[in-house]
């Protein structure tokens, strides 16, 4: 453990090992965290922790699995909050009931603030319910009532001024025209923002949007940071992804410091901060722990490198291997929730299989496997990653393609290093 704060840094790890290395105790002003397992994409994402089978449908099972990963990372959160800090917890309902509870222990019930409800609107689904268009943040302070919270206003539609107008009209008619007139002046300059926030999804077109899954709306982070931190304070984004706190944070003067697991999203986080922000690497911020070479990768334990591959591809690492025939990973295409109508069960097989080889030269046999597997999970397409590939084992995916419509790409270790093929360029 450290003394002293690092800040504007970005941390290629768990952050189960990250927060208790570098973050010290009450050092920190405001926590958002957006966790895996708050959409059908991240169900099965627990990198690396316990080993045992999960049945989908085994929801109870699944939320209890889920909270005992989330406790140590909740309670470390938890220490290096000042007093004065908050904490906003991303989830939805799949997991909130359940979270809630879990912050309630860790946080106490006294000091939750709010549960906010982003509402935004997304390609309908399912016909058998009222549509799921909402996440919900649950708002925790360190401490009760010793939080920081800068109050937001809401600006007033035209409408809703007309509409106040006439009503404060009708109560000015009863109650004197001096009171009426401030009223309306003072509703003019906007409301205290509600804990229902209208806020858009990022769409194919937006600006923003840089093709990571999970992105979320830089202005839902730019309102939790206005909220709850002045500048030069320090916010922490222990689920990093594509670094939008960090962005929001950089663009309204905080300090920053963001977490994640994946080499791939720290990758992508520290281009968005140079592209977007014009902050250099090594000069604005630091970019710290990423594995920076094939041999740190081959040393890696093989169950870590098969995560850290399916990863870098912006997938999702199966827990159980099953022999040679099981596959590593699977990939969900963020277009194939355009593509989805049906429900939840039917986003889950929708995906395709990622294979993992730590080895220097993938030969036949093992695209012959691969090819199996493929077949038995009825998957046309697939991923295959090692550090290289035999002639042969690359005149076996070509015929696969040719005489049998099997669409295998082979994707090598240094491709992925080199930032030629992320999660981003996959289409
Ligand atoms: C839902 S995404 C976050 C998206 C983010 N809010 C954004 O706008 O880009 C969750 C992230 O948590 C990361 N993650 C999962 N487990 C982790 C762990 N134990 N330590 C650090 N990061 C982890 C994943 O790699 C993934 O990038």
């Amino acid at each position: 453990m450290i003394d002293t704060l690092q800040t504007n840094v970005i941390y290629c790890g768990d952050n189960l090992e990250v927060l208790p290395k570098y973050i010290p105790d009450e050092s920190v002003d405001l926590v958002y965290i957006d966790p895996p397992f708050n959409s059908s994409r991240n169900y099965e994402v627990f990198w690396g922790e316990a080993q045992e089978r999960r049945a989908f449908e085994d929801r109870f099972g699944d939320a209890m699995t889920y909270l005992d990963w989330m406790r140590p990372r909740i309670r470390e959160i938890h220490r290096v909050l000042k007093p004065t800090g908050s904490f906003y917890y991303h989830c939805d309902w799949h997991a909130s009931h359940y979270v809630k509870v879990e912050l309630d222990r860790v946080f106490g019930f006294d000091s939750f603030v709010n549960e906010i409800v982003w509402h935004y609107k997304r390609w309908p689904a399912g016909r058998h319910q009222f549509q799921r268009m909402h996440d919900v943040i649950l708002f925790y302070s360190k401490n009760r009532g010793q939080h920081f919270f800068s109050p937001l206003l809401e600006s007033l539609t035209e409408g809703t001024l007309k509409r106040w107008r006439g009503m404060k009209s009708r109560v000015d008619y009863k109650d004197g025209i001096r009171q009426v007139t401030k009223m309306t002046q003072e509703a003019s300059k906007g409301t205290l923002m509600d804990d229902v926030w209208d806020i858009p999804v990022i769409n194919s077109q937006a600006k923003e949007r840089l093709g990571y899954p999970t992105q979320k709306p830089l202005a839902l982070l730019e309102r939790i940071i206005s909220a709850s931190s002045n500048e030069d304070e320090v916010v922490l984004d222990a689920f990093c992804g594509c670094g939008t706190t960090l962005e929001a944070s950089a663009k309204h003067k905080r300090r920053w410091i963001g977490i994640d697991f994946s080499p791939t999203a720290c990758r992508v986080m520290a281009d968005r901060l140079e592209k977007r922000l014009g902050l250099k690497e090594g000069v604005d911020f630091e970019l710290r722990d990423m594995p920076k070479t094939p041999e740190q990768l081959r040393r890696m334990p093989p169950f870590e490198f098969q995560n850290w591959a399916v990863v870098a591809l912006g997938g999702i690492p199966n827990k159980v291997k099953v022999g040679d025939y099981g596959i590593d990973g699977r990939l969900y295409l963020a277009d194939m929730e355009k593509e989805h109508r049906g429900d939840f069960m039917e986003t889950l097989d929708r995906w395709y299989p990622i294979q993992v080889k730590q080895i220097d030269r993938v030969g036949r046999p093992d695209i012959d496997k691969f090819e199996t597997a493929m077949r038995r999970d009825k998957r046309l397409k697939g991923y295959f990653i090692a550090f290289g590939f035999s002639q042969d084992a690359i005149r076996e995916i070509k015929r696969a393609n040719t005489a049998d419509g099997l669409d295998i790409v082979p994707i090598t270790v240094d491709e992925i290093l080199t930032h030629e093929r992320v999660a981003t360029s996959i289409s």
